[in-house]
């Protein structure tokens, strides 16, 4: 057997060389192309020649590094963004900020030449994250040549922060940053961004590296090194003539292919991990390129580290044949190998391939609210810290003056802040009452004059306020000096000539905040990955192929994390013997326990339970993969025989239901915005499985029993026995057997068994309906009245006063109100076509809560004239008709 090893440098390219044509660029598509040629002077943009696409320059990106050129003769050589470069002398952290359209998958691609643009000659090394992740890590081996790092990944914010990291291994610097939108229905992974590990233009005849306007996503095709023992087949293919499937390899890719010169041979490869614990996804694109007699065929079988894995595959004249693993290749070991079938009479032949490596980003970025209003203050005031990238993540760069909470997988929250000492002026600027987690605010020994704002009252968890050394004036909130005097609020005013006590004082206005801009350090970003694969060809021993058919997805285990598996002496000891029961539901009980300080709910399912056991799997599959902070997050599971229980983390203020039922005492009463606090929460959570998730998710069970509510009561959503995952490559709806809670059930649904998202928009209506009005979903006391032909009633009157919770007395904004019922008569549309989409719900619910904030901002008491409700225009249909 004959073994050959060939070493491919994927990251090493010269594009075009002096060849650079000026060709006629023809308008081709860009939407969806943000394309930065960093260092580029502050306004300029220009249209590369070769390849036609824009480039601007980074200077809005960014606000701190040093634009630095190459020498003239290495710029000859390639294309033009990586002429310039934007270098990262200071500062620890350096990034870019670039907004996106949140939740689509992007193709995002670094781009680093260092051509000693320094003069220092000495190849740089340094980190590359992507938000709060480590993307890559970036290692200059030869100052000519260029290397990228390509990720695909779908970015949950509004925009993306790509930052440098200095590792003290040199200076960091970035040439080129390049983002291209690609299909939701590509590159599917169950969890994590895909890295580029390889992608290579296997029967490559040029030395030629494609690219855009060739690859309609830009992506990089490498050529593969020559080799003897393999024929190249060639035709030519424009990419009219070739029939393309959703990956849209390049039809100048794909007009190559590489087949063993001895025509009994299989084609082997395999390649090694960049570490033991690395996980892959593989895509083959594969084409016919030549005629074949009606006595000749082409097929051929795959398998996997000696075991069947797919085939046969016959792949069609110039028509493209993607072949990819479903699920995630792990194990350490790839060896594939294309061995041609039993009745086939020509040997494999293979196009193109592309390798990435599975990074799962688990760091969540700062909650966007919290970002936005720290961005805005860091904008306003000189700050001479180093304000750079995410505020709170990853911990190791928090920002000086900063803390924030860390829970879990949840977006980290800033709940210290700290900006003593900073010669602040002007008054205390409205943005600090967004960051409504804060427990700690210090502003003392600053210029800040005017009043103490009532809006700090507003800052529920907030236990210290230091406000001493400044210039204010007037009065101190009366809630403030009341959660002071009661030891909930340490407070410290002193040293304010004009600020007094007591609410006798006038309040003077002062001056309004002068901007300055904060000096920020530099921010890095770089990666680099040195992949190699291994092509082997081996004489094809008849005897030695063995077809294995275990399964089309060999790796496609549902319970794929060992390390979150408990045992049931562990729940044991978790549980303290199930000590402490905090519910019952229909399969099983929930008890309460501790993973060392940490509280956490466990439930156990009742071993009778047939039912339950699929919901089982079903919750661990979807918890496993999903995560976001209006989800409730599992952390782990026990799978033992018939111990099978569930740990979650433990909601201390227990579900939706007991706070709306009246059993909540009234101290504890939920306010008008708590209750639309809960319901954006809820309706953010269920938006994700909507659209966050690739494929979709259903609910199917939207209830407030399932509405659980954490020590802030933050709202998440919980069990998700029933849900359902749409298929990938499926339609718009699934056809299931009916399941769901009566009253919450979407009417269509139990009529047609056609399940889609609208059904639990149509039950996140109903729980609406039930934070609005406190009354239970179906009253038992008229004739099984339900809550959305009761609503509809009262609205048909004009009544809608009384349609709110009776026990607010009236302490609500009417104009928030009237949204909100709007917003639930128009979830519980009869056909669902007519209900809105869950993000149109967030963006209406979060209008409904700027209202109510924008009343209690008036000041307590007041209330704003009452708007004419009967006057504003009811376009939704109503709920259901009495028969
Ligand atoms: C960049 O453009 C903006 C607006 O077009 C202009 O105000 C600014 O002066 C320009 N800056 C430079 C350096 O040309
Ligand atoms: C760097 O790359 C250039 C261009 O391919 C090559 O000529 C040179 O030998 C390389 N230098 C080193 C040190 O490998
Ligand atoms: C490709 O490059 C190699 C060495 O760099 C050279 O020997 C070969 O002729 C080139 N092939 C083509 C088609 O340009
Ligand atoms: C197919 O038929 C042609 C003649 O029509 C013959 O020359 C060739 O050997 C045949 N190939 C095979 C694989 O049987
Ligand atoms: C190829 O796979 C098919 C389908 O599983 C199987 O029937 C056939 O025996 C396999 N052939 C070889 C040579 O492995
Ligand atoms: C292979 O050829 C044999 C005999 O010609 C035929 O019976 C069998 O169905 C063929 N198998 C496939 C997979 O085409
Ligand atoms: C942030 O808060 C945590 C928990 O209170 C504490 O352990 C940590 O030292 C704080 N970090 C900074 C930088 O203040
Ligand atoms: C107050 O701030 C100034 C700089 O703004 C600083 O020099 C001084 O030490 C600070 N005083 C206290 C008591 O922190
Ligand atoms: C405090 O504010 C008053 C006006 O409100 C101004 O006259 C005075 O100079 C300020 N003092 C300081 C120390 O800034």
């Amino acid at each position: 057997m004959q073994k050959m090893r060939v070493i491919w440098e994927h990251f090493i390219f010269s594009l075009f060389g002096g060849l650079a044509l000026a060709i006629l660029v023809q308008a081709q598509d860009q939407s969806g192309f943000i394309s930065i040629d960093c260092g580029l002077p502050k306004n300029s943009s220009y249209i590369e020649q070769t390849t036609g696409l824009s480039y601007i320059s980074d200077a809005t990106f960014i606000d701190t590094g040093v634009s630095k050129s190459l020498l003239p003769e290495l710029k000859a050589t390639y294309q033009q963004q990586l002429w310039y470069l934007r270098s990262f002398p200071q500062g620890i952290r350096n990034c870019y900020r670039i907004n996106i359209a949140s939740r689509t998958k992007y193709l995002i691609r670094a781009s680093f030449l260092y051509g000693n643009y320094d003069g220092q000659n000495e190849l740089p090394e340094f980190d590359l994250h992507l938000g709060a992740n480590l993307w890559d890590s970036v290692k200059i081996t030869n100052a000519s040549l260029s290397i990228s790092s390509e990720i695909i990944h779908v970015p949950p914010l509004d925009h993306v922060r790509i930052c440098l990291v200095n590792t003290d291994s040199g200076t960091p610097f970035i040439s080129a940053i390049e983002l291209r939108t690609l299909k939701d229905n590509t590159y599917i992974t169950k969890s994590g961004s895909l890295s580029r590990f390889l992608r290579l233009d296997i029967g490559s005849i040029s030395n030629q590296t494609y690219r855009y306007k060739d690859d309609v996503y830009d992506r990089y095709w490498m050529p593969n090194a020559y080799r003897k023992d393999w024929k190249y087949i060639s035709t030519s293919l424009t990419p009219d003539s070739l029939q393309q499937n959703y990956y849209q390899p390049p039809a100048a890719v794909m007009s190559t292919a590489a087949t063993p010169v001895d025509p009994t041979a299989a084609f082997d490869f395999f390649w090694e991990p960049d570490d033991a614990t690395s996980q892959y996804y593989v895509y083959m694109h594969f084409t016919e390129l030549e005629v074949l007699a009606a006595n000749e065929t082409r097929a051929f079988n795959f398998s996997l580290n000696g075991k069947y894995w797919y085939g046969p595959l016959i792949p069609e004249y110039k028509s493209v044949t993607t072949v990819f693993s479903p699920s995630v290749l792990s194990g350490g070991q790839y060896q594939f190998s294309l061995h041609m079938t039993e009745n086939s009479t020509l040997p494999p032949i293979i196009n193109a391939i592309e390798i990435y490596t599975v990074k799962d980003f688990l760091q969540s970025e700062t909650d966007q609210g919290d970002v936005d209003a720290i961005t805005k203050i860091k904008a306003m005031y000189e700050v001479t810290r180093n304000w750079q990238g995410d505020p709170c993540a990853p911990v190791a760069y928090l920002w000086d003056g900063l803390n924030c909470s860390y829970d879990g997988y949840d977006a980290p929250r800033i709940t210290y802040l700290d900006l003593s000492s900073s010669g602040l002026t002007g008054e205390i600027p409205p943005l600090i009452s967004k960051l409504i987690m804060l427990q700690y605010l210090d502003l003392s020994n600053n210029s800040l004059a005017g009043p103490v704002p009532d809006f700090i009252s507003h800052l529920q968890s907030l236990t210290v306020l230091k406000l001493e050394n400044n210039n204010l004036t007037g009065s101190i909130p009366i809630e403030l000096i009341e959660r002071s005097k009661a030891g909930s609020l340490s407070l410290s005013t002193g040293k304010n000539p004009g600020l007094c006590a007591s609410t006798s004082c006038k309040n003077k206005k002062s001056n309004i905040v002068t901007p300055v801009v904060t000096s920020v350090g530099g921010l890095v970003i770089l990666l680099i990955i040195s992949a190699a694969i291994f092509w082997i060809l081996k004489k094809r021993n008849p005897h030695a192929v063995t077809a294995f058919k275990e399964s089309d997805n060999p790796n496609g285990t549902s319970l794929e994390s060992k390390k979150r598996q408990y045992t049931y002496s562990n729940l044991l000891k978790i549980t303290n013997n199930f000590e402490r029961i905090i519910g019952k539901g229909g399969f099983g009980t929930v008890y309460h326990g501790y993973i060392d300080d940490t509280q956490v709910a466990i439930k156990m399912l009742s071993p009778s339970s047939v039912q339950g056991y699929q919901q089982f799997q079903a919750e661990v599959k979807l918890l496993m993969r999903v995560h976001h902070r209006n989800l409730t997050s599992l952390i782990g599971y026990c799978n033992e025989e018939t111990n099978m229980g569930l740990i979650y983390e433990y909601m201390e203020n227990g579900n939706l239901e007991e706070h709306l039922s009246g059993e909540a005492s009234e101290a504890k009463l939920l306010s008008w915005e708590d209750r639309l606090r809960i319901a954006i929460d809820a309706a953010q959570g269920l938006e994700y499985l909507h659209n966050g998730c690739k494929p979709p998710i259903v609910h199917r069970d939207v209830k407030s029993t399932n509405i659980l509510l954490n020590e802030n009561f933050q709202a998440k959503l919980a069990d998700f026995g029933l849900s359902k995952i749409f298929p990938a490559d499926g339609g718009t709806h699934v056809s299931t057997i009916v399941a769901g809670t009566p009253g919450y059930l979407d009417p269509e649904y139990y009529i047609s068994n056609r399940l889609t998202e609208k059904s639990d928009v149509y039950s996140f209506g109903v729980l609406l309906l039930e934070i609005i009005t406190g009354q239970p979903v179906i009253t038992r006391t008229q004739e099984n009245t339900h809550i959305s032909q009761w609503v509809s009633f009262m609205l048909a009157k004009g009544d809608i006063k009384n349609i709110v919770d009776s026990r607010l007395h009236g302490d609500v904004d009417n104009n928030s109100v009237w949204k909100a019922v709007e917003i639930a008569m128009a979830c519980v549309s009869q056909n669902s076509a007519k209900r809105p989409t869950m993000s149109v719900v967030v963006t209406e619910l979060k209008e409904s809560l700027a209202s109510e904030l924008a009343r209690k901002n008036l000041g307590e008491g007041e209330t704003k004239d009452s708007v004419d409700l009967a006057s504003l225009s009811f376009t939704t249909e109503f709920g259901p008709t009495a028969r």
